[in-house]
């Protein structure tokens, strides 16, 4: 028996967290599917999916079975030895993708680190110590690390945190003119979320993507895909890449990879991953048999056409639904995104009101996301069931129907 739990609550959260998050008013205890209940029993739809995570909702059975099995067996056996599920999750996204080399890390913004320092030391090797540059997209999300807070394009999340690290370039995403005349003999990797996520759910153009690749291989340059956000069936894809036709070099993956538990992957070729000699990069926990009997379990449901198939039908249910809400109450003006990342354009008269839309959303008991002041944004399990979708869209149109009505 385990001793008697203290009683918590989110007041307490302000003297005890570091003050860097303002979570919601109530605390999620429970979750099953699609719903989650707060403390006071209060049952909620989850159209936010943990940020993007929750790929098969709340106590997926597949999972709850894959994490129990392994949490009886090994837990943890670090980078010294490796491990069954470890080999199997790599084999797997190895038999899908591009990739023929693997590199679990713990999260996205430490896959993308890998792809960044493997991007360097790659041409650093190959074309010598003057090609390190980077470019990168305005506007794209990598992380929160020094590096990747530095390669995304937002300032609000790298300036105060001392030198910036040198040798990356920002130019507009969506504008191959733009890469054109920034890319060069220097140029090392090009960084593109083949959705942008964070900033507004913002997919790349299919010309744009092929435009990038050919830039790309004409200026020896590698293609990073950021799929953290976009990746592991979101898109009615295993990877959005996929949707595009256009292959990149290099490909990070994390949230709906593990379902809720936390690991990352970088994806790469076998030519591009032999620079990662013993030694030049690692993690303690990359690779941990719990995440990835996880991930290797969600694959198994997600990575199957009836999966897929289905997102891309309840993307449609969505955007029919909320295309509607936006026209009867004048607050979107256009509903975007692929698969179940949904991001609905606030109208002139809501611009930077996303956060209000939230607040109203929760009073409603639908939980729903934001992807920078102007957009909300939907990332609901890849399986959520129809009936779900329905009701969580009746609860938003009630809360947006009180918001514009004052
Ligand atoms: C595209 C993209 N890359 C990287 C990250 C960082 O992932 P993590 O928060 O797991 O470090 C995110 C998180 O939102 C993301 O959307």
């Amino acid at each position: 028996m385990s001793a008697p739990q203290a009683q918590v609550q989110r007041s307490d959260f302000d003297q005890v967290m570091v003050p860097n998050y303002s979570p919601a008013a109530f605390i999620p205890v429970r979750g099953q599917g699609s719903r989650v209940w707060d403390q006071s029993g209060r049952e909620l739809i989850d159209f936010a999916g943990g940020i993007a995570v929750n790929s098969l909702g709340h106590a997926h059975p597949a999972l709850v079975e894959a994490l129990t099995e392994q949490a009886n067996k090994i837990w943890h056996v670090s980078n010294v030895f490796t491990n069954e599920p470890a080999l199997r999750l790599a084999k797997k996204l190895i038999d899908a993708t591009f990739a023929e080399r693997v590199f679990f890390a713990n999260s996205g913004a430490e896959a993308n680190e890998a792809a960044l320092k493997l991007a360097r030391r790659y041409a650093h090797d190959v074309y010598g110590p003057e090609k390190y540059e980077i470019i990168s997209m305005v506007n794209s999300f990598h992380g929160r690390t020094l590096f990747t807070v530095n390669v995304g394009g937002q300032a609000k999340y790298s300036d105060g945190f001392g030198p910036k690290v040198e040798g990356i370039t920002h130019i507009p995403f969506n504008d191959l003119d733009a890469l054109k005349a920034a890319i060069s003999a220097r140029t090392c990797a090009v960084i593109i979320e083949p959705v942008q996520g964070e900033s507004g759910v913002l997919p790349a153009d299919q010309a744009y993507l092929e435009g990038v690749r050919k830039l790309c291989d004409e200026n020896n340059a590698l293609l990073i895909f950021d799929e953290v956000q976009s990746g592991f069936g979101r898109t009615g894809y295993l990877y959005a890449y996929q949707h595009y036709g256009v292959n990149p070099d290099i490909l990070s993956s994390a949230k709906s990879l593990g379902g809720g538990f936390p690991i990352g992957a970088m994806l790469t070729t076998a030519k591009i991953a032999e620079h990662l000699v013993v030694g030049t990069h690692g993690t303690t926990y990359g690779g941990n048999p719990l995440a990835c009997a996880v991930s290797g379990a969600a694959f198994d449901v997600i990575n199957t056409p009836e999966v897929l198939a289905g997102v891309k039908a309840k993307h449609e249910r969505f955007k029919a639904r909320l295309e509607k809400i936006g026209a009867e109450y004048g607050i979107f003006t256009q509903v975007r995104g692929l698969g179940l990342l949904i991001g609905a354009v606030l109208s002139d008269a809501w611009k930077g009101k996303a956060k209000d839309v939230l607040n109203a959303a929760e009073k409603e008991a639908v939980m729903v996301l934001q992807a920078g002041p102007d957009v909300v944004r939907f990332a609901p399990s890849l399986v959520i069931a129809d009936a779900d979708i329905d009701e969580g869209l009746d609860r938003f149109e009630r809360a947006v129907a009180s918001l514009t009505r004052g």
